[in-house]
């Protein structure tokens, strides 16, 4: 039999425990966790994920701040602002939400957040820090799903943990987070060659591709755990992971469902980065 991961239930009691710690915070007078989203264009994807990061916010106690930039914004505008936010201390953490259009250099912009802002944890020192096994603060998606597997109560060390998938957003700094939690880890990318055979051997599968129903329920070994990081919208509305849920829940011992797996795990890790963010900058 397998077991589900209920992402959902996690992250809402992450959340409590968010609000709970931020109130010790204010009562040791120190200021409201302050985030500043940043969003150019309009993506409906985008518009969605930071709507749910602002509300998030709100629910835990912490002061947000979204600015919106039409499609057109230079580059410039984008670094002065995010010079204006790093000098800002009611603003502990900085998130740009990604993709940028293409005529804005996403490293450039990246790498313009102060490290101690990074609440994302996507800038070089914050990806180099957890290369080291030194992690400041976390990619989010990684963080939530390391969460979800920690809450499965496995021993990480030692598995077959293969990620599929290779982007700076979740492949890699969730194969780093692997390795660093003692797998053996694999990563796996659109040039892999014999793709099935790493996943049949996998304990951990980590299925980060962004194509519906793309892991088959005969590729998990029996008693592995399954985590989607897929959000694939259908042409009937519907949402579908990156596995077979169906085919893939008869052999997995634990698997996270799409909706309610991954998805509100990214939100939770990122109040938990804001938190972190201002604890570091109090001191
Ligand atoms: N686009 C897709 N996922 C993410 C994320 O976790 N953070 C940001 N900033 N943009 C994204």
């Amino acid at each position: 039999m397998f077991k589900k991961i209920d992402g959902k239930k996690i992250a809402s009691e992450l959340r409590t425990a968010i609000k709970k710690q931020t109130d010790a915070r204010i009562a040791r007078g120190l200021s409201k966790p302050g985030l500043a989203v940043i969003l150019v264009g309009e993506n409906p994807a985008s518009e969605v994920y930071v709507r749910n990061k602002c509300n998030a916010c709100e629910e835990v106690g912490f002061y947000s701040l979204s600015k919106t930039f039409p499609y057109g914004v230079t580059e410039d505008e984008l670094l002065t602002l995010i010079e204006d936010l790093n000098n800002n201390s009611a603003i502990n953490g900085i998130l740009v939400q990604l993709p940028l259009p293409e005529h804005i250099n996403e490293e450039k912009i990246i790498e313009a957040i102060d490290p101690l802002k990074d609440v994302d944890g996507f800038h070089p020192y914050n990806i180099g820090r957890l290369a080291l096994r030194m992690p400041v603060l976390r990619s989010c998606t990684p963080k939530g799903i390391m969460t979800l597997l920690k809450s499965t109560g496995v021993a990480l060390e030692g598995k077959e943990a293969v990620v599929i998938g290779a982007s700076n957003i979740v492949g890699r700094p969730v194969s780093l987070e692997l390795l660093m939690a003692r797998c053996t880890v694999t990563t796996c990318h659109s040039r892999t060659v014999n793709l099935e055979e790493h996943v049949k051997r996998a304990d951990i599968i980590i299925a980060a591709v962004g194509i519906p129903s793309f892991v088959k329920g005969e590729w998990v070994k029996p008693g592995a755990i399954v985590i989607d990081v897929g959000i694939n919208r259908l042409e009937t509305g519907k949402l579908s992971g990156d596995v077979d849920y169906d085919a893939a829940s008869k052999n997995a011992s634990w698997i996270t469902p799409v909706p309610g797996g991954v998805g509100p795990m990214t939100i939770a890790s990122l109040l938990e980065n804001t938190l972190q963010a201002a604890e570091l900058q109090s001191g």
